[in-house]
């Protein structure tokens, strides 16, 4: 399976925090945000990830992030000209995902649970992670009947349930021809939504509810339960090979400032 992350848009919620820079470089605790996801693929076992970016500070993802190497992975890079919407961002990744099954997470989504085990059962249609919380019109919002999805409504001003559509989803291949034949919606953009009401009418969707915490990070107040989620998770010992990774790149980038007592002509000479 492959991984997406997409980290494009304008994070105008943010304003001014995304004024010179994107969103998903903004810290989250101890980390910058797109760390979180990228923490979720690489738990769940993917290996070869996508990331989508606008062009304006595509060159700081590819600084923090690199090629890959120290993680153990193999990042590739896609920009995304104008921010179309979530579904226009996913076009971008036709020639990397090829036939393969694909994870998609959205940049400002911080998720606790595991996911390995349902990536592994995966086998074609598409498969969203539902999460019951308060204050779900802010978000896509699932109807269920019989243990089915019926129809997921955009920011309802009154959700039918209190079941939001977290950012992280499994598609197959056929997305691209869902996408392909999506008009834009209201609010101008191509909607994962309509992508994800497709594929119910196809009765190829299939669904988890997760247990732990969840959390966006795309406005000021889901920011803020964003950082006390990481920190929480963090203090609770939750530490994942990617974290000492992380560790372990800045450690080496460390090395790059002057040893004590070398003097700068030493340091230039060195
Ligand atoms: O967080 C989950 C929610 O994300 C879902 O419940 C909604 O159904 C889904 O539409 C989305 O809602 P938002 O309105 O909060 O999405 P937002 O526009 O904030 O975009 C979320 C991420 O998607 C953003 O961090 C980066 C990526 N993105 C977004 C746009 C509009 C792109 O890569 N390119 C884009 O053009």
């Amino acid at each position: 399976m492959k991984g997406i992350i997409l980290a494009g848009g304008h994070g105008n919620r943010l304003k001014p925090l995304t004024e010179v820079t994107n969103k998903h470089l903004l810290p989250v605790y101890n980390k910058p945000m797109i760390f979180y996801p990228l923490n979720t693929l690489i738990g769940a076992g993917i290996r070869d990830i996508l990331i989508v970016t606008g062009s304006e500070y595509a060159g700081g993802f590819l600084k923090l992030l690199g090629s890959g190497r120290d993680y153990g992975c193999r990042f590739t890079f896609e920009v995304q000209e104008e921010a179309l919407g979530i579904a226009h961002a996913l076009s971008l990744a036709e020639d990397f995902v090829d036939k393969d099954y694909m994870a998609v997470m959205l940049g400002d989504n911080i998720l606790e649970d595991q996911v390995a085990s349902t990536m592994a059962a995966f086998h074609g249609g598409a498969h969203i992670f539902l999460k019951e919380i308060q204050d779900a019109q802010r978000f896509g919002v699932a109807e269920i009947e019989d243990g089915v999805v019926t129809r997921i409504l955009e920011k309802p001003k009154n959700p039918p349930t209190n079941l939001a559509v977290t950012g992280l989803y499994l598609y197959d291949n056929e997305i691209f021809d869902i996408v392909r034949n999506l008009t834009p919606s209201a609010r101008g953009e191509f909607e994962i939504t309509d992508v994800n009401n497709v594929y119910i009418e196809r009765g190829r969707m299939s669904y988890t509810t997760l247990n732990g915490a969840w959390t966006d990070a795309g406005t000021f107040e889901s920011l803020h339960r964003a950082n006390q989620v990481a920190r929480s998770l963090v203090r609770a010992g939750l530490r994942t090979p990617f974290e000492d990774s992380i560790k372990r790149r800045s450690q080496r980038n460390l090395k790059r400032t002057p040893a004590a007592g070398q003097s700068l002509p030493q340091r230039i000479r060195s």
